[in-house]
């Protein structure tokens, strides 16, 4: 390709041009971000000052624990929490997460070895794949899923490999599809129950079936359960509950939709001690640790705040009961909203994709919403609403009809 030349500013003394920036081959693979792209469409409205009801990102509308902010507020005021800390974070975190643990899915990690804390469940998430995958590799995707698990392939040069979760299997992988030439070349594979965004649940025997396909083919299992504690009706399992799961699984967990941390940044990855070792080399490479004072305040949501979470799942539960009364009262036809604050709903027979509907949704009735063509192939056809703004605002969203 022959270089693009730009005019500069005057740094440069002798010539007036010089040789363009490009992206490298490897970022020009990424389309655009998805939910940068809606930022950018509600910036718009903004600027017009619209008054629009906002359902596309997951960032919960509720303050973080009271406790916790007390907690960050003070502990930023000590000098070491305000040096570099260490890259494992601190003994008494782990400390917190293995009690938690232990306490939430009778699974005991040891502190040392088995449990790694993040800056936010994402960080570690995309940077698992730079320790273990090689250019060409596979990486096996849920589709529809978490975009965060794509990229992470890209920044690798790896192969996708979408596997599908249908409506007609409940959302779960058919693992016997994936064809014998990807199993047997296939580095990791991200699974994230509670789902994002189809709201589906792991039952444990699809787990243990999922610990064994994924050991017998040497495959990294990267089991994301960031919505572990956002759930209604049945509580969501582990996979390091399955035994002999710590033999292939990294577990990774999230401070911001459990305690509404989302700007505080924290998660820990927990399991394979080998997988975590090669996560933290990848860390240690490029983050100096988690800052102090919000390591200290995740400590305190998972040692003091358990009634925190269970008003959290009373307050989600009735905005979801108000949500999906108003879409069906609507006419919409398939709903699912078995966990997480989402609602995963098929598009109405007469928009002809999501990306249509989610566009009728805003240019006509000020509602954004979130395309499940965003989520990868198989998310054509519905449309994701986060329930992240109170139930009067939500109950606003059937003042008129939707489509
Ligand atoms: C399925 C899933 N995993 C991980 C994350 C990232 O969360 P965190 O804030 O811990 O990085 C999100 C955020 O929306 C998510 O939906």
């Amino acid at each position: 390709m022959k270089p693009r030349f730009k005019k500069t500013h005057g740094v440069i003394e002798r010539g007036e041009v010089m040789k363009a920036f490009s992206f490298s081959q490897r970022l020009k693979k990424f389309p655009p971000y998805l939910f940068a792209e809606i930022d950018k469409k509600k910036e718009q409205l903004r600027k017009r000052k619209v008054n629009f009801i906002d359902l596309s990102i997951g960032d919960p509308d509720i303050p973080a624990p009271r406790s916790v902010i007390e907690t960050l507020y003070k502990t930023a005021k000590i000098k070491v929490n305000q040096k570099y800390s260490l890259d494992q974070g601190k003994i008494e975190l782990r400390r917190s997460i293995k009690s938690w643990f232990k306490r939430r899915f009778e699974v005991d990690l040891d502190e040392d070895k088995q449990i790694l804390p993040l800056i936010g469940s994402k960080e570690g998430l995309v940077h698992l794949p730079l320790a273990f995958v090689n250019k060409d590799d596979y990486v096996i995707v849920p589709s529809p899923g978490y975009p965060g698990y794509r990229n992470a392939a890209r920044f690798c040069e790896a192969n996708i490999y979408n596997l599908p979760l249908l409506e007609r299997d409940n959302f779960l992988p058919d693992l016997s599809s994936i064809p014998l030439n990807i199993r047997n070349k296939a580095k990791i594979m991200y699974l994230n129950y509670p789902n994002n965004p189809t709201t589906a649940l792991a039952p444990l025997d699809f787990l243990k079936v999922l610990v064994g396909f994924c050991a017998k083919y040497g495959i990294i299992l990267a089991y994301d359960n960031a919505y572990s504690e956002v759930y209604f009706e049945e509580k969501p399992h582990s996979v390091l509950e399955v035994k002999g799961a710590e033999e292939v699984v990294l577990e990774f967990h999230s401070f911001s939709k459990t305690f509404c941390m989302t700007g505080f940044r924290l998660g820990w990855a927990c399991g394979n001690e080998d997988l975590l070792a090669g996560l933290l080399k990848v860390k240690t490479n490029i983050d100096s640790g988690i800052f102090g004072a919000i390591q200290e305040a995740g400590r305190r949501a998972l040692d003091n705040e358990d009634k925190y979470l269970d008003k959290l799942r009373k307050i989600l539960k009735e905005r979801r009961d108000i949500f999906v009364e108003g879409l069906k009262a609507a006419g919409f036809q398939d709903i699912y909203s078995r966990s997480t604050f989402y609602v995963w709903a098929k598009i109405p027979a007469s928009f002809k994709s999501s990306i249509d509907y989610a566009h009728h949704l805003l240019t006509k009735k000020n509602i954004i919403a979130t395309p499940g063509i965003g989520f990868g192939k198989d998310g054509e056809g519905f449309i994701r609403f986060a329930l992240t703004v109170d139930k009067n605002k939500l109950r606003r969203v059937f003042s008129k009809p939707l489509f």
